[in-house]
């Protein structure tokens, strides 16, 4: 096999087989084809695209490049959730307690932030004592004795898709939608789960800006799914501005205290109960969504879901006491108010400008290698439909930083007032199964 003929099959908009596809994969990994003919042909896919077949075959590919975890010695349905990525996204540490407090087990891999999105990881970090490295026998016991267990991805996941990520990420070839959804779907279906929740953002702050787009992302990853014998759902929500009011990492964690406590903003209670029944649902808890909505929104409200977060807190070593007391998380030094500048209406709130003014203020890291600080981060004090009058604080900036004019600039950018009234903010679009 030459790599040149399959990048001319592909250029001509022929399908390739398994067999094509593992060689041009093993063959970039083990760097026996080099970077200038890997781009092209990603180039042929991003104008030619795949089938449904090249798609599974290709996320396979992914799979086998490094480890595949072994969770078949928890027992149950495991349920795993994604998110495509967004601002002030903590679903996840929503769902985690609400889900094992069903019976159903969790045995979630999370990663870190980069640029403007966060990552759950770093936030659990910011609670004193939360270990996010445990040993897979840890990792195990955990998750068969509480149903809930955290790790960071280990290194050797999806090696194969690593590497062509940062391609794509030189070559203008990111936004490929069979190049994202086996990109996602290896790294779920290699951390070994049963059944997988994907929460596919829409919006400003997300890859997909509109709602087809997302829909065709949506069904192509669904599709990998079943093709590869895992149960799987796509729901569309909305990321037309940051979820919630708090963007950083131990603002976030008082925030997600808040929705277990029935405290919650209205768009994360209802996306994280959603993507939380859809998960109750595949783990075989319930038959229909309905019911387990309605479980699950019960035990927010009789504080089952946060004593089930205090003791995910101390399984993992952290201090529970940051459930009664959050002022005991990381506080900044600084909170500087942002004021709008007319009256009026906000009609949007750019997502990505509040994730890039959160990371400035040192919430999140501009290289791998920066390090956070966990007391960094914004409070959005309105929301789109919110009246506000000129003069009025919009945004609060929480930072140690002194000098911290740009990150004060693009906060109060991302803000748009008009007189007109915007209409009511649909948060879950579509199903798609
Ligand atoms: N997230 C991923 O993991 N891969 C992509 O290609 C895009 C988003």
């Amino acid at each position: 096999m030459r790599m040149y003929d399959l990048i001319l099959k592909k250029r001509n908009g022929e399908e390739l087989t398994k067999e094509e596809i593992d060689f041009i994969i093993s063959g970039y990994v083990q760097g026996e084809i080099p970077d200038y003919q890997i781009s092209t042909f990603l180039m042929a896919v991003y104008f030619r695209g795949m089938t449904k077949q090249e798609i599974s075959n290709l996320t396979l590919s992914f799979v086998h490049s490094g480890d595949v975890v072994d969770l078949s010695s928890i027992e149950g349905i495991k349920v795993d959730k994604h998110s495509t990525g967004g601002v002030g996204d903590k679903i996840s540490l929503i769902i985690i307690p609400l889900v094992a407090s069903l019976g159903i087990p969790v045995a979630k891999m999370s990663g870190r932030g980069l640029g403007h999105t966060g990552g759950t990881i770093d936030k659990l970090e910011s609670i004193e004592g939360f270990r996010t490295e445990l040993d897979s026998s840890e990792f195990i016991h955990n998750v068969n004795t509480y149903k809930m267990a955290i790790v960071g991805q280990t290194a050797n996941l999806t090696p194969a898709d690593k590497k062509i990520y940062a391609l794509r990420d030189v070559t203008a070839t990111v936004d490929s939608i069979p190049l994202i959804a086996s990109s996602i779907m290896s790294k779920k279906i290699a951390s070994g789960s049963d059944a997988i929740v994907l929460d596919v953002k829409v919006g400003s702050g997300a890859f997909m800006k509109s709602i087809d787009d997302a829909e065709e992302l949506a069904r192509t990853m669904v599709d990998i799914g079943k093709s590869l014998n895992r149960k799987t759902i796509a729901v569309l929500t909305n990321m037309d501005q940051p979820l919630g009011h708090e963007v950083g990492n131990a603002n976030e964690i008082k925030e997600v205290i808040d929705v277990l406590s029935n405290k919650g903003a209205e768009d994360e209670t209802t996306i994280a109960l959603t993507i939380a029944s859809h998960m109750a649902v595949l783990g075989g808890a319930y038959n229909d969504f309905d019911s387990a909505f309605r479980v699950l929104k019960a035990k927010i409200e009789n504080g089952e879901a946060i004593n089930k977060f205090k003791e995910f807190i101390k399984i993992q070593g952290g201090n529970p006491e940051v459930v009664d007391h959050p002022e005991l998380l990381p506080q900044a030094k600084h909170h500087i108010e942002i004021k709008a500048s007319s009256s009026g209406y906000i009609t949007s709130i750019n997502a990505e400008s509040i994730g890039i003014s959160a990371m400035l203020l040192g919430a999140g890291r501009r290289t791998k290698e920066d390090k956070i600080d966990f007391a960094a981060g914004i409070t959005l004090t309105k929301k789109i439909g919110d009246k506000v009058d000129v003069g009025e604080t919009i945004c609060v900036l929480h930072t140690n930083l002194e000098n911290t004019n740009e990150a004060q600039n693009i906060a109060k950018e991302a803000f748009r007032i008009s007189e007109e009234k915007p209409a009511p903010v649909k948060y879950v679009y579509k199903v798609i199964q």
